[in-house]
Parts: C-alpha cells; structure tokens; sequence
C-alpha cells in the first residue's frame, strides 16, 4: 500500500490526479484523505452511497439512531471553512453529529491566530493537535492537498476532507450529486446513459469540474455544457472528457439542451472571483436561467439540481415541481458526507452489518 510518507512533497504534487489515488485510499479502498474527484471510481461511489442509505435507514428509529451517535463518540472534527457556507458547514455539521463526533469550527480567519500573522499552515497543524479529522474550505486552490501531505507527514496524522478548494474541486459536493442522481434515476433504469446538462458559470464553478468527473465512472453518461461564452467550461474538464471517450458538446442554447436533458444541473455566476469589480454583471447571462419555459420543454422525468446557494438562475416557480430535485440534494448532503465521514474512520463494515 502507498502512503503519503512514502513520497516527497514535490514529487507528489506532480502527480496527474488519478495516480494521486493510492496515496490517498485507505487499506479497504475508501478514501482517508478526501481532496478531489479522481479519487473515486464507481465501485467506491456504490459503496458510498449503498453506506448513505444504510445510515438513513438506520437512523429512523431511536434506537438506531442512539447506535450511530455511538460510533465516533471518541473522534473530533475541526470544520475550518474561511470561505461563505452555509449548506456544506451546516450538512458535515450534522452528518458530524448523526456519528456522535463533537465538533469545533473557526469560520473566519479574523478569529483565529491567522489574524495574528500565523500561516494557514501552522493553523491547521495546530488544529491536528485538538481534532482527529479536519474538515475544510478554502479559497486557496491546492491547500487541502498540501495539508493533508504535511500532517501525513506529521507526529500526528489525522484525515484531511476538501470541502470545496478555491474555483478548483469541491469532491463532497460532487458526491452528493451524484448520490442525488443515483437515487432519482434508481427504480426508472439508473443514471448509465444519461444526458446531464450543466449550465451557467462553468469557468469557476467548482462544483462542475468534480461532478463531470464522477459522471465519467458511469457508462454512456453524455455531458453538455451550456455558458456564456465567457464563462465557458475550462479547457482540462473537456480533456479529461476527451481522454476518457465521453460524448460531450459545448452549446449556447439552453432550451433544446433542455429537450434532451435527463437532469439539468444549474449555477450560479461566481462574481466573487471577478478580478475587477463588477465584471459579471456586464455578462449577458439572461438566456442561461431555468424558468416555466424550460420546465415545459424538460422530460417528465427528468430532474433539475443546483448545489445552492441561487439567484436568479432558478425561477422560484419551479419550485413545487416534483422535477425539483434541489431541496432533497442539499438533505442528501449530510447522508453521503455521514457514510464519507464513517468510511473515513474505517467504519464502513461494521454499520452495513449492525442489527438495526
Ligand atoms: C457551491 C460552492 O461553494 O462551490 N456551494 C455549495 O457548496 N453548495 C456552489 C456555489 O457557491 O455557487
């Protein structure tokens, strides 16, 4: 097995991701370190989210809750997020308290000794001191990666979880869409050979790049990337796409995407990236948003998804349609972040197998 001690930090960084993978995993194949989207292929995403069920089932009656707040009663969790969050804090919050961790949080940098000029780096190795897992945001694209090598590293190494690293990955998003689509497609033939449109700001939404990777360890998943031309899907998510023989298109017109969409997964623009201020806004973003129109051109089972927060990209009169898979994706959050957390500590088995 390959271990993060066995590599020096360059060597490891240079890496391509997918052979970042076993540095990475586990001795059962879950992931202990959880930074971006290649760390999964499809036999993991089924364990993961077969686990999710089986913690949802579980913790329906009391009793089985009571046995899930009893499985990591002996672990803490650092949630160090120094970025907004309201659903991904808020879901490993309570996926957190479903397995009994207690938890700590710093929110902003301005609390911390950060403020006092300490690095980022020395923070987190401090928060190795308290916690047994650390569960983080970051604007800064490659931190988590870099971290989870130090504390690897370390006289005490603990889990690192990537809960959404600068316009780059954010992997647990990415699970739990995933997990969204598994379970809206299961009893009508599953999600392989599906047609996913993604639209809106595909340039910074990190939320895409980690999705359309997973996408790729099902068969036949065809992607279309509806943007304005400006904010277009990233040259290395269409190579990825590429290499691996994914039918995928690039259009401009989201209503006959629309027509062929199984699931329409929609974002917001990300203008807290604009390198001068109001730079978005001069963007003509009005033929990108999802209204009454396009709910009557989507198929009748189709789903529509956002990984929240939304603007206006989602008119609120989709709401009620039961097409409307948002409000379920964000529950489904803090299923699959409790079966990851649980896997992370090497609890997989023993709750798949509990009486309850
Ligand atoms: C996303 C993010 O932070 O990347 N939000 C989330 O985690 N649910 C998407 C966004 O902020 O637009």
């Amino acid at each position: 097995m390959l271990r993060l001690t066995d590599i020096g930090w360059e060597s490891f960084a240079a890496l391509p991701l997918e052979a970042k993978r076993p540095y990475l995993a586990r001795p059962d194949g879950m992931p202990y370190h959880t930074l971006f989207a290649q760390q999964f292929d499809r036999g993991l995403l089924e364990r993961l989210c077969a686990l999710a069920n089986r913690i949802r089932f579980i913790n329906k009656s009391k009793e089985g809750a009571l046995y899930l707040k009893n499985v990591l009663a002996h672990k803490r969790a650092m949630l160090y997020f120094s970025q907004p969050s309201s659903r991904t804090f808020l879901s490993h919050l309570a996926a957190c308290q479903i397995l009994g961790i207690t938890t700590g949080s710093v929110r902003d940098a301005a609390t911390s000794s950060e403020f006092k000029g300490e690095t980022k780096e020395d923070s987190i190795r401090t928060f190795s001191s308290y916690f047994d897992m650390i569960i983080m945001r970051s604007p800064e694209q490659g931190l988590a990666e870099k971290m989870a090598w130090e504390l690897s590293n370390s006289d005490r190494p603990i889990p690192i979880l990537n809960a959404g690293s600068g316009k780059d990955q954010h992997p647990t998003q990415a699970l739990l869409d995933v997990y969204t689509l598994v379970r809206s497609f299961e009893t009508k033939g599953g999600l392989d050979g599906r047609t996913v449109v993604f639209c809106g700001d595909l340039l910074r939404g990190r939320t895409v790049r980690s999705l359309s990777y997973l996408l790729t360890d099902f068969r036949d998943v065809r992607q279309i990337f509806v943007a304005p031309p400006e904010l277009h899907v990233p040259e290395d998510v269409i190579e990825t796409l590429k290499s691996k023989g994914v039918e995928h298109a690039v259009v401009d017109d989201l209503r006959s995407a629309v027509k062929e969409a199984d699931a329409v997964y929609m974002t917001r623009i990300q203008d807290e990236w604009d390198s001068s201020k109001g730079a978005s806004a001069k963007i003509d973003t009005s033929r990108f948003k999802f209204g009454a129109e396009e709910l009557k051109l989507l198929k009748p089972d189709g789903v529509i998804m956002h990984p929240l927060p939304r603007r206006d990209e989602i008119a609120t009169c989709c709401d009620r349609d039961p097409r409307a898979m948002y409000w379920r994706q964000m529950r489904n959050g803090m299923w699959i972040r409790a079966a990851l957390i649980a896997a992370t500590f090497g609890f997989e088995r023993s709750i798949m197998n509990c009486g309850y």
